[in-house]
């Protein structure tokens, strides 16, 4: 059942790559609106060797108010019982299990969604897991690889876990980001999981978010993946059901100044000019002639050049 109530409650997705431990930091100087973030995820083997240090730094740094859910990609249940105790150690409360990466190569390992093929590999993951977790157990899913339907049968079976939430994003893993989020199948799958649903996909302006409601009047609780990097104001918006920023481009330019000296104090300057470019493949979508934007800022070689780039686009935005 999805959880019922009218005041929306917003989750920043987790991305990897993006929505670093920095990006969190400084989104949360800069902007508002949400009650927390997944992280992405933490890909974990057999033979991982995590360190409790490493993993503090994935976390972040705590904030009132700010809930952190770390992630988990994985099929071997002792690494992620490990991880499970070092994150409880750090003062979490939960922990996710990646049941929706699409790609290939970690579908064909089975995990992420490739997991959905093997029910016997992913119910004895969770019959060991389970009663031994210092900490609750959530998990973010798509309804299937080929299909739409394909999750449906394991649900009763799922149900039988006391699991916290259930984040659906409703696309096969061969969707990939293509095409759209199917309503249908998530309220099908809303009706069918006992857990609390959250959910996810094509929130991308407000606008979509009073569609979504409106079609979803009973859900309460939201995640917002690229929508947050189109727009990165998009949930205080959204809380104050509002269009337009009036100030949008000066908190645009400060929260983006702030990420890129962040950055800069953190990594050397190629990894800097690498995140930037991801992140501005989104950020460009909500600026006029955006594919223009994001020309000028990829071909930035240093992050010097980035900032200029950036700087210029943000002028021209402004006109
Ligand atoms: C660049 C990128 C990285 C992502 N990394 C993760 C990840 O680490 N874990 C995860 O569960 N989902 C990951 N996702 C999926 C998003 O969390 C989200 O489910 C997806 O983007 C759909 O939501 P949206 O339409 O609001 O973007 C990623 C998506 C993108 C675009």
């Amino acid at each position: 059942m999805s959880d019922s109530g009218t005041r929306p409650e917003l989750w920043m997705a987790p991305m990897r790559g993006i929505t670093t431990p920095e990006f969190r930091a400084v989104w949360r100087k800069h902007s508002g609106g949400l009650r927390g973030a997944v992280t992405p995820f933490i890909a974990l083997s057999r033979t991982s060797r995590l360190r409790p240090e490493r993993v503090r730094r994935h976390l972040g740094d705590p904030a009132p108010g700010w809930r952190v859910i770390p992630q988990a990609l994985t099929s071997d249940s002792e690494p992620f019982l490990e991880l499970a105790h070092i994150v409880a150690d750090l003062g979490c409360d939960e922990l996710n299990l990646n049941l929706g990466c699409p790609w290939k190569k970690i579908r064909k390992k089975g995990r992420g969604c490739g997991l959905l093929a093997h029910p016997d590999r992913l119910f004895s993951f969770l019959d060991t897991v389970c009663p031994r977790l210092p900490v609750s157990l959530s998990i973010k899913v798509r309804p299937g690889i080929e299909r739409l339907d394909e999750l449906d049968a394991l649900v009763p079976r799922l149900n039988a876990y006391p699991l916290a939430h259930v984040t659906i994003h409703p696309r096969t893993a061969e969707q990939m980001y293509t095409g759209c989020a199917d309503l249908e199948t998530f309220r099908r799958l809303a009706q069918a999981f006992t857990a609390p649903v959250w959910y996810n996909g094509d929130l991308l302006s407000v606008r979509d978010f009073r569609r979504f409601r409106a079609a979803l009047p009973r859900q309460r609780t939201w995640m917002l993946g690229r929508g947050l990097l189109i727009h990165p104001f998009l949930a205080e918006m959204i809380v104050g059901d509002r269009t337009v920023l009036p100030d949008y481009l000066p908190k645009l330019r400060a929260f983006h100044e702030d990420l890129l000296r962040v950055y800069c104090d953190e990594l050397p300057p190629r990894s800097v000019t690498g995140r930037m470019k991801e992140l501005w493949s989104y950020l460009a979508q909500g600026l006029p002639h955006g594919d223009a934007a994001f020309d000028r800022i990829k071909h930035a070689r240093s992050p010097e050049e980035l900032r200029e780039a950036a700087a210029r686009v943000l002028d021209e935005a402004s006109r």
